[in-house]
């Protein structure tokens, strides 16, 4: 089999790979269709710093079980599905109060263990989630990214009076644009971002409102307009916005990050506690599969709107390095994989 193999930072090569058997606990999965994720880039560049080499990169992929490892049943075998990337150990502290994305000893599939940029994958019975018929394959590509958007929620509880502010137009921020209007009906959502071909997209995909935060002041627009928001989410991930968010929000508002930049930022007591603000992080997502196959199932979201490109696996450097590259055009960017 054929797969998008990391050896090391800078080092892509699709390597001819004997075909893994599953083990006990595990289903094999002949991968239909992959998506590209900043991630994958990081550890292409090797700016990730948990990954390690050599790696079959990809955890956003979706494909058929064509093998059962021991203790698998059968009917499994020709199951379309979805891979939840998150491995956990099941016992440890944040997996006994359901937060398995923290596990103590978290593997992330496609980081700490071979992904779905390949023609096959094993991965644990448990982590393939069954895809409906009503859901076609491509679409069944972007669950992943969707359950980010769905965990970040299951943090902030949306409510219909929520004015949200989201940092960021990139494939998250679109996401979670899409589950804030489809699934939790918002009241409005205002979105920044510094290009405008990014402020364009979450105008489509249901933004209200689009402020470029490089030509305009976001704060005085705001005061301007009398709005306060009271649900703000950073997924721009620059240490700078959440100080700035802590002063935008309104008295009782909670705000949501989602980065992993190490570098430290200042933030104010009295920003925080004089409005009596509530600060959630989330990870990666603690079993939002079901949740977000449902939205899907039900029209509520629209992956459609997010696929802005498509290769062959084949093709693979070319897709990471338009994906790198053009910001302005690409969103989703998917692999194509059949054998
Ligand atoms: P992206 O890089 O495609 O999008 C980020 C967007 O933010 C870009 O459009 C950029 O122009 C905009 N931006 C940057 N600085 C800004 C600022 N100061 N103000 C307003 N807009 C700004 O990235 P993507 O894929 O959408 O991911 C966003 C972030 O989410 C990444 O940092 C990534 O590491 C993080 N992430 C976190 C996850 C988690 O589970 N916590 C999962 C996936 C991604
Ligand atoms: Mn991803
Ligand atoms: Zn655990």
């Amino acid at each position: 089999m054929k797969s998008v193999v990391i050896q090391q930072p800078e080092r892509l090569v699709i390597e001819e790979r004997p075909l893994p058997q599953p083990q006990s606990g595990e289903v094999r999965v002949r991968v239909m269709s992959a998506g590209i994720c900043g991630s994958d880039v990081h550890i292409f560049r090797g700016h990730n710093p948990f990954a390690k080499y050599p790696r079959v990169i990809g955890h956003e992929f979706f494909g058929l079980i064509d093998a059962v490892g021991e203790g698998v049943e059968a009917s499994r075998l020709g199951a379309r599905v979805a891979v939840d990337p998150v491995v956990s150990c099941g016992h440890c502290y944040p997996c006994s109060v359901g937060r398995p994305n923290v596990c103590t000893s978290l593997q992330v599939i496609g980081v700490h263990r071979d992904g779905g940029f390949s023609d096959y994958a094993c991965v644990p019975d448990r982590c393939a989630y069954e895809v409906p018929a009503a859901i076609p394959d491509q679409h069944a590509t972007l669950i992943e990214p969707f359950t980010i958007a769905a965990n970040i929620c299951a943090q902030l509880q949306p409510t219909a009076r929520d004015i949200a502010l989201i940092y960021g137009a990139g494939p998250m921020g679109l996401t979670l644009i899409q589950v804030l209007r489809g699934v939790f009906g918002v009241a409005q959502i205002i979105v920044v971002d510094r290009i405008p071909e990014r402020l364009a997209m979450a105008q489509e995909n249901g933004a209200d409102w689009v402020i470029n935060n490089l030509t305009t002041d976001l704060k005085a627009e705001l005061e301007q307009a009398g709005v306060r928001p009271t649900l703000i989410v950073d997924a721009a991930c620059h240490p700078a916005i959440l100080p700035e968010a802590t002063t935008l929000a309104s008295p009782a508002g909670r705000i949501g990050i989602m980065g992993f930049s190490p570098e430290p930022c200042t933030l104010s007591q009295q920003a925080i506690t004089g409005k009596e603000l509530t600060i959630y992080s989330s990870r990666l997502n603690s079993g939002r599969f079901p949740q977000v196959i449902a939205w899907m199932a039900e029209g509520k979201i629209q992956p459609e709107k997010l696929i802005t490109h498509r290769f062959p696996l084949e093709h693979v450097t070319d897709a990471l390095q338009l994906f790198e590259q053009d910001q302005k055009t690409c969103c989703k960017v998917l692999l194509s994989i059949s054998v």
